[in-house]
């Protein structure tokens, strides 16, 4: 049967990881999805850097909009990052000329997931996102299709790795932030822009693409209160031990009568609880669901074989023949989201 092609732009943490698997497991990959799945082209900013893998048997391509429009790409795998910038207009050139598109970009689908949405819809093609929320949990599969039959009720949790990691190992490890901060790095986890995680608009980002998928809505960034862990402290961190508590960066959203609520900010938890005992570069996403009730999935968050997992089960999805909607359901049928304030959780 004929290769699924990918193109893969990025080669980073992300990039580097889904090339390995694609190599390394190909009998497996081929097994599962009855085709085997080949690299054809790769692009990244500096073409001569050792990254751990061989990158000898594909084409190269300086600029990603070429990559992505190849003949012989047949779905984009965009794994650079930012908003806007060449992840953006890669995204939509591919998108524009056929192509699926596979991609980790939070950022980009945060501000850009409706364009994105009806640009694939109108070119017949699919645009899939499941490492851009929660890295290596499938939380996006779980809502669009394992829990397709359900309201959504509330979607909360854990959704960034480097803020969790720095909480846990400033509480558990005794390092200072800047300690904690240079251990996230070195595992992969930071944004390139490390503001963001910190600041809370990563998880903000996150949080936006599920709630638009849990409530049919377009996504809403600009509607997330939030806070990022800027402002904690460790005698923060200490009071709240001392009173059995431990600080998450806690994202939550629901639809109420008055429209989306969506909030991110540092929270107190009981530590005994599943999201006080989640450590390191972990996530939690909960789920409540009308009729299955609440579903809890914990995983890692962040770092290149979690999220390398992701980006390959979209891909698998794809060479199945797979073409579910990107979030959801029609893209012409989401509803603008009406923000309302967020009460507590
Ligand atoms: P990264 O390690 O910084 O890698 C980014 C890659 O993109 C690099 O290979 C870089 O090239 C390339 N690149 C950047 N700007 C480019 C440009 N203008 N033109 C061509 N190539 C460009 O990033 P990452 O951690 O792999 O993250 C990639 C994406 O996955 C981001 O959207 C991120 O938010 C998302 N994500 C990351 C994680 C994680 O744990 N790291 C988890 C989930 C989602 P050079 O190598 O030549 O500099
Ligand atoms: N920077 C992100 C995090 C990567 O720390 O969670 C995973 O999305």
């Amino acid at each position: 049967s004929q290769p699924l092609r990918l193109g893969i732009a990025g080669l980073g943490t992300v990039g580097t990881g889904v090339v390995k698997i694609v190599r390394q497991k190909a009998a497996l990959l081929e097994a599962r999805s009855g085709r085997p799945i080949a690299i054809s082209a790769v692009s990244a900013r500096t073409r001569a850097k050792d990254r751990g893998v061989s990158l000898d048997s594909y084409a190269w391509e300086d600029d990603p909009v070429a990559l992505a429009t190849r003949d012989d790409v047949d779905v984009f795998v965009e794994l650079m990052g930012g908003s806007d910038g060449p992840a953006k207009a890669a995204v939509e050139a591919a998108l524009k000329a056929g192509k699926d598109v596979v991609t980790a970009n939070k950022a980009l689908l945060a501000h850009h997931g409706q364009a994105l949405a009806e640009l694939a819809e109108a070119s017949g093609s699919v645009l899939r996102f499941e490492a851009a929320v929660a890295g290596g949990i499938p939380v996006i599969k779980a809502l669009t299709e394992g829990l397709a039959g359900n309201e959504i009720i509330r979607v909360m949790g854990v959704m960034n790795g480097t803020c969790n990691y720095i909480l846990t190992r400033m509480e558990d490890g005794g390092l200072t932030y800047d300690e904690a901060f240079a251990e996230a790095d070195a595992l992969g986890y930071l944004e390139a822009d490390p503001t963001l995680d910190v600041g809370g608009i990563d998880a903000g980002h996150k949080l936006s693409l599920l709630a638009a998928i849990a409530f049919g809505t377009q996504v809403s960034f600009s509607g997330v209160e939030l806070e990022g862990i800027g402002e904690v402290t460790i005698d923060d961190i200490r009071q709240a031990a001392d009173m059995g508590f431990r600080i998450k960066l806690l994202g939550v959203s629901r639809m109420t009568g008055r429209g989306l609520e969506q909030s991110m900010a540092p929270c107190l938890v009981p530590a005994s609880s599943p999201l006080g005992q989640l450590s390191g570069g972990t996530n939690m996403v909960v789920i409540e669901g009308d009729q299955v009730g609440q579903i809890v999935m914990r995983g890692a968050g962040a770092g290149e074989g979690p999220t390398a997992s992701a980006v390959m089960g979209d891909v698998m999805d794809v060479a199945r023949g797979l073409r579910v909607s990107t979030f959801g359901q029609s893209a012409s049928k989401l509803v603008p989201a009406v923000a309302a304030k967020a009460t507590t959780p």
